[in-house]
């Protein structure tokens, strides 16, 4: 089965042209123009609308056990909702429990995301160290396609990676050509002034913010990339949401440091206020870390993703609903933390970003696409409208408009942190895997059709910084006849 693509403008990462797109055999075959139909091809008719990448979407967490239940929206429905708003790719967290061992968390993982309807992969967590963790992310590097580790410094008590598992998987990373990645807040820090807070009697939402302020961000930040930079390997930071981390960022970049930074589409449009909502299911539905932060974040993080500071956008999609967020009524550090994005990531960021003129279209297709697929080593397979790539595909309505809403989402929450937002612009039709799974407002996806996607190992950060690291070794001096000769003190000389 074929699909035509005809009389769309293609965007890229670098380019904007007119041009037709044929997708076979789950590829793109052909671009160019006044294509001919092969016998039988599926048509869209992509007038006056815009061809693109589908978008990437390199942070989620599907079905995740967490704060003592599980994400409410499963590989299916997410990746589903993901397609109807045009992201045909998500990167999902394997995320072992202390103790457990790597390469069962990872068939665990595995196994959940294979009723998924759009292409997947994985980071993989490093939450505790021995020898076996070690070896583990060997056997996921060679034999897996898994080429990011991720760090939560957040979480005590949990899953919370201290300095020496940093220090033991970043070395680790380096050898194999991985990349670390980290959550960066101080989990000390989150743990004391969570109880401060609550001994103080504030037990509500609005506890959150307070016990999770932005210098807690900005030192985890910090601290991530000194170790990174001593140690040679390339990291990126998941969810920047405030100053202080994108300064550590930005600073380490104009030091010639190879760090990148996400944000989500979240932090970039919602603020802390949310967390005074008098209604607790509208303040719980908030929680996630790091928290919404002050207004003034968000333009300083739009500057982040104009100037290249930051490089991608994501949703860490990771839906509780009402009941579940119930767990915390009395007390806020029980409140499952995550929100949901996934459908709406896209559209959110065309309208206040390529509409409100932040972003060129361009910049919007590396942001939201290509700059995920380069960070994680799938481009051009993915995150590329090119000859020979994967056929995910997002035809672009500059014109369409919708209220989002949480009553017409296809995700599998029963709130939108984006409820009421009116955006221009939108998904009109995805493909995927070079076949048509979201039209005319309509899903036609099918249980089970997604992939895992296999990401080899960075070889050129690998070499290059192993070249660095050479040239960089420190050297014994050498003194020579100048150095002091031994005195043999009492021996009567
Ligand atoms: O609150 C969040 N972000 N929940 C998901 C886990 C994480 O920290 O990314
Ligand atoms: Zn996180
Ligand atoms: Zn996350």
């Amino acid at each position: 089965m074929s699909v035509l693509i005809k009389g769309g403008t293609v965007v890229t990462a670098d380019l904007t042209y007119r041009a037709d797109v044929l997708c076979a055999d789950g590829k793109i075959q052909d671009i160019g123009s006044d294509l001919d139909a092969p016998k039988g091809a599926q048509i869209v008719d992509a007038g006056g609308q815009y061809v693109m990448p589908g978008g990437i979407d390199p942070h989620t967490h599907m079905q995740l056990p967490f704060m003592g239940t599980v994400a409410s929206e499963d590989f299916e429905t997410g990746t589903a909702a993901g397609l109807a708003g045009g992201t045909t790719m998500i990167i999902d967290f394997v995320i072992p429990n202390p103790q457990q061992n790597i390469m069962e968390a990872y068939q665990q993982w595995r196994e959940w995301a294979e009723k998924s309807v759009a292409d997947y992969t994985f980071h993989v967590a490093i939450t505790w160290w021995d020898d076996t963790v070690s070896q583990d992310m060997e056997t996921l590097v060679r034999d897996h396609g898994i080429n990011s580790f991720k760090h939560f410094m957040a979480y005590k008590g949990a899953i919370m990676a201290d300095d020496e598992i940093l220090v033991n998987s970043f070395s680790k990373a380096i050898e194999l050509g991985a990349i670390v990645t980290v959550h960066a807040e101080n989990g000390e820090l989150v743990y004391r002034l969570q109880q401060k807070i609550f001994d103080m009697g504030i037990t509500g939402p609005e506890g959150h913010p307070l016990s999770r302020p932005p210098e807690v961000e900005g030192e985890a930040a910090n601290r991530a990339i000194r170790i990174a930079e001593v140690l040679g390997v390339p990291i990126y930071l998941v969810h920047t949401s405030c100053r202080q981390a994108l300064e550590s960022i930005t600073r380490a970049r104009n030091e010639g440091q190879r760090v990148y930074g996400e944000v989500l589409a979240g932090h970039l449009l919602i603020d802390d206020s949310v967390y005074r909502d008098p209604d607790f299911n509208v303040a719980s539905a908030h929680v996630m870390s790091p928290p919404f932060r002050p207004k003034e974040n968000q333009e300083l993080l739009w500057r982040g993703l104009q100037s290249g500071n930051l490089q991608t956008t994501a949703t860490d999609h990771c839906c509780f609903c009402a009941d579940q967020k119930a767990a915390g009524l009395d007390d806020f550090r029980l409140i499952p933390n995550g929100t949901a994005g996934i459908e709406n990531r896209m559209e959110v960021l065309w309208h206040h970003g390529v509409r409100s003129g932040r972003l060129t279209m361009n910049e919007y297709v590396a942001v939201t696409s290509t700059n995920a697929a380069k960070i994680f080593n799938v481009y051009p397979r993915k995150g590329s409208v090119s000859v020979g790539a994967d056929a995910d595909i997002v035809v672009w309505d500059p014109a369409a408009t919708k209220t989002i809403s949480a009553r017409t989402h296809h995700q599998n929450v029963d709130y939108n942190i984006f409820e009421g937002m009116e955006v221009t612009g939108g998904a009109s039709t995805t493909i995927s895997q070079g076949k048509i799974v979201w039209s005319d407002g309509k899903l036609n996806v099918e249980r089970g059709a997604g992939n895992y996607i296999m990401r080899p190992a960075f070889a050129s950060y690998y070499d290059a910084m192993q070249k660095r690291a050479e040239q960089s070794r420190p050297q014994a001096v050498d003194r020579g006849s100048s150095r002091p000769q031994a005195v043999a003190h009492g021996k009567g000389g």
